[in-house]
Protein backbone atom coordinates (compact mmCIF):
# COMPACT_ATOMS: atom_id res chain seq x y z
CA UNK A 1 0.00 0.00 0.00
CA UNK A 2 1.60 3.34 -1.15
CA UNK A 3 1.39 6.44 2.04
CA UNK A 4 -0.86 8.59 -0.36
CA UNK A 5 -3.84 10.67 1.34
CA UNK A 6 -7.00 10.94 -0.91
CA UNK A 7 -9.68 13.23 -0.70
CA UNK A 8 -13.04 12.50 -1.93
CA UNK A 9 -15.23 15.80 -2.44
CA UNK A 10 -18.29 16.16 -3.04
CA UNK A 11 -22.05 18.04 -1.98
CA UNK A 12 -23.43 14.44 -1.14
CA UNK A 13 -26.97 15.59 -0.70
CA UNK A 14 -27.43 12.48 0.05
CA UNK A 15 -24.53 9.91 -0.42
CA UNK A 16 -25.69 7.19 -3.00
CA UNK A 17 -24.69 3.83 -3.25
CA UNK A 18 -22.48 5.14 -6.36
CA UNK A 19 -20.46 7.52 -4.35
CA UNK A 20 -20.07 4.48 -1.65
CA UNK A 21 -18.73 2.33 -4.30
CA UNK A 22 -15.75 5.18 -5.90
CA UNK A 23 -14.94 5.76 -1.58
CA UNK A 24 -14.91 1.91 -1.04
CA UNK A 25 -12.63 1.21 -4.27
CA UNK A 26 -10.43 4.27 -3.64
CA UNK A 27 -10.09 2.53 0.44
CA UNK A 28 -8.21 0.27 -1.62
CA UNK A 29 -5.66 2.47 -3.29
CA UNK A 30 -4.74 5.25 -1.25
CA UNK A 31 -3.85 4.56 2.76
CA UNK A 32 -6.33 6.89 3.87
CA UNK A 33 -9.63 8.62 2.10
CA UNK A 34 -10.71 11.92 3.43
CA UNK A 35 -14.29 12.08 2.31
CA UNK A 36 -15.12 16.11 2.22
CA UNK A 37 -18.90 17.85 2.01
CA UNK A 38 -18.72 21.16 0.20
CA UNK A 39 -21.04 23.43 -0.97
CA UNK A 40 -21.19 23.50 -4.90
CA UNK A 41 -22.30 27.33 -5.53
CA UNK A 42 -24.60 26.13 -7.89
CA UNK A 43 -27.10 23.64 -5.69
CA UNK A 44 -29.53 24.09 -3.32
CA UNK A 45 -29.11 21.44 -0.66
CA UNK A 46 -31.83 19.53 1.18
CA UNK A 47 -29.72 18.59 3.98
CA UNK A 48 -27.15 20.35 6.16
CA UNK A 49 -23.24 19.67 6.35
CA UNK A 50 -23.85 18.04 9.64
CA UNK A 51 -26.46 15.99 8.41
CA UNK A 52 -24.58 14.89 5.08
CA UNK A 53 -21.66 14.03 7.66
CA UNK A 54 -23.82 11.88 9.92
CA UNK A 55 -25.08 9.84 7.05
CA UNK A 56 -21.59 9.39 5.15
CA UNK A 57 -20.24 8.67 8.41
CA UNK A 58 -22.99 5.69 8.75
CA UNK A 59 -22.97 4.60 5.25
CA UNK A 60 -19.03 4.03 5.85
CA UNK A 61 -19.01 2.56 8.81
CA UNK A 62 -17.07 -0.74 7.35
CA UNK A 63 -14.50 0.82 5.39
CA UNK A 64 -11.40 1.01 6.66
CA UNK A 65 -9.11 4.00 7.23
CA UNK A 66 -12.05 6.39 5.71
CA UNK A 67 -12.10 10.24 7.64
CA UNK A 68 -15.33 12.64 7.07
CA UNK A 69 -15.30 16.18 7.05
CA UNK A 70 -16.45 19.48 5.93
CA UNK A 71 -14.78 22.19 4.63
CA UNK A 72 -16.28 25.60 2.81
CA UNK A 73 -13.35 26.86 0.98
CA UNK A 74 -11.80 26.11 -2.06
CA UNK A 75 -10.98 22.30 -2.45
CA UNK A 76 -7.04 22.97 -3.35
CA UNK A 77 -6.29 24.71 -0.15
CA UNK A 78 -7.86 21.68 1.36
CA UNK A 79 -5.60 19.28 -0.57
CA UNK A 80 -2.72 21.49 0.32
CA UNK A 81 -3.58 21.42 4.36
CA UNK A 82 -4.51 17.79 4.53
CA UNK A 83 -1.03 17.00 2.18
CA UNK A 84 -3.25 15.01 0.21
CA UNK A 85 -1.30 13.49 -3.14
CA UNK A 86 -5.18 12.80 -4.85
CA UNK A 87 -8.04 13.99 -4.91
CA UNK A 88 -10.46 10.68 -6.56
CA UNK A 89 -13.59 11.39 -8.70
CA UNK A 90 -16.24 9.14 -9.92
CA UNK A 91 -16.77 9.37 -13.97
CA UNK A 92 -20.41 8.28 -15.10
CA UNK A 93 -20.76 9.43 -18.63
CA UNK A 94 -19.55 11.70 -21.05
CA UNK A 95 -21.76 14.29 -20.15
CA UNK A 96 -19.48 14.66 -16.94
CA UNK A 97 -16.36 15.02 -18.59
CA UNK A 98 -16.49 18.65 -19.36
CA UNK A 99 -17.44 19.57 -16.22
CA UNK A 100 -14.71 17.12 -13.85
CA UNK A 101 -11.65 18.03 -16.49
CA UNK A 102 -12.45 21.78 -15.94
CA UNK A 103 -12.40 21.55 -12.41
CA UNK A 104 -9.40 19.00 -12.58
CA UNK A 105 -7.39 21.39 -14.45
CA UNK A 106 -8.09 24.22 -12.13
CA UNK A 107 -7.14 22.29 -9.23
CA UNK A 108 -4.03 21.64 -10.83
CA UNK A 109 -3.22 24.71 -11.51
CA UNK A 110 -3.94 26.19 -7.87
CA UNK A 111 -2.40 22.94 -6.26
CA UNK A 112 0.09 21.26 -8.40
CA UNK A 113 0.76 18.71 -5.81
CA UNK A 114 -2.30 17.15 -6.21
CA UNK A 115 -3.49 14.95 -8.63
CA UNK A 116 -6.90 14.59 -10.14
CA UNK A 117 -7.38 10.47 -10.46
CA UNK A 118 -11.14 9.60 -12.31
CA UNK A 119 -12.22 5.89 -11.10
CA UNK A 120 -14.93 4.91 -14.05
CA UNK A 121 -18.16 4.41 -12.20
CA UNK A 122 -19.48 0.90 -12.04
CA UNK A 123 -21.79 0.43 -15.22
CA UNK A 124 -25.17 0.10 -12.70
CA UNK A 125 -24.63 3.24 -10.97
CA UNK A 126 -23.98 5.11 -14.04
CA UNK A 127 -27.68 7.23 -14.30
CA UNK A 128 -27.45 7.34 -10.74
CA UNK A 129 -27.21 10.90 -8.93
CA UNK A 130 -27.93 12.70 -5.92
CA UNK A 131 -30.59 15.08 -8.14
CA UNK A 132 -32.46 12.21 -9.23
CA UNK A 133 -32.41 10.21 -5.99
CA UNK A 134 -34.36 13.41 -4.58
CA UNK A 135 -36.60 13.76 -8.01
CA UNK A 136 -37.79 10.51 -7.11
CA UNK A 137 -37.69 10.52 -3.83
CA UNK A 138 -39.77 13.78 -2.96
CA UNK A 139 -42.23 12.30 -5.30
CA UNK A 140 -43.04 8.76 -3.18
CA UNK A 141 -40.80 7.01 -5.68
CA UNK A 142 -38.32 3.98 -4.90
CA UNK A 143 -34.93 4.79 -3.72
CA UNK A 144 -33.88 2.08 -1.87
CA UNK A 145 -31.60 0.81 -4.43
CA UNK A 146 -30.08 4.06 -5.25
CA UNK A 147 -29.20 5.29 -1.28
CA UNK A 148 -26.90 2.72 1.43
CA UNK A 149 -29.79 0.72 3.56
CA UNK A 150 -28.62 2.39 6.70
CA UNK A 151 -29.23 5.83 5.91
CA UNK A 152 -32.69 5.35 3.53
CA UNK A 153 -35.12 5.96 6.21
CA UNK A 154 -33.94 9.43 6.97
CA UNK A 155 -33.74 10.54 3.34
CA UNK A 156 -36.99 8.96 2.27
CA UNK A 157 -38.77 11.11 5.41
CA UNK A 158 -37.00 14.19 4.73
CA UNK A 159 -37.90 14.21 0.91
CA UNK A 160 -41.37 13.63 1.40
CA UNK A 161 -41.00 16.23 4.14
CA UNK A 162 -42.37 13.79 6.96
CA UNK A 163 -39.55 14.89 9.61
CA UNK A 164 -40.11 18.24 9.88
O1 LIG B 1 -20.84 16.47 -5.78
P1 LIG B 1 -20.58 17.71 -6.58
O2 LIG B 1 -21.68 18.74 -6.32
O3 LIG B 1 -20.38 17.46 -8.04
O4 LIG B 1 -19.20 18.32 -6.01
C1 LIG B 1 -18.65 19.51 -6.53
C2 LIG B 1 -17.59 20.05 -5.57
C3 LIG B 1 -18.19 20.33 -4.20
C4 LIG B 1 -16.46 19.03 -5.45
C5 LIG B 1 -17.05 21.36 -6.22
O5 LIG B 1 -18.09 22.27 -6.37
C6 LIG B 1 -15.92 21.98 -5.40
O6 LIG B 1 -14.79 21.56 -5.52
N1 LIG B 1 -16.26 22.98 -4.54
C7 LIG B 1 -15.29 23.62 -3.68
C8 LIG B 1 -14.90 25.01 -4.18
C9 LIG B 1 -13.77 24.93 -5.18
O7 LIG B 1 -12.67 24.48 -4.89
N2 LIG B 1 -14.07 25.37 -6.39
C10 LIG B 1 -13.13 25.34 -7.50
C11 LIG B 1 -13.10 23.95 -8.11
S1 LIG B 1 -12.63 24.06 -9.76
Amino acid sequence: MNHIVAICPGSFDPITVGHLDIIRRASHMFSKVIVVVMPNLSKTPSFTPEERMEMIRAATADVEHVEVDYYKGLLADYCRQKHAGAIVKGLRAMSDFEYEFQMALTNKKLNPATETVFLTTSAENMYLSSSMVKQIGSMGGDISSFVPGVIHDKIKNRLLGKDE
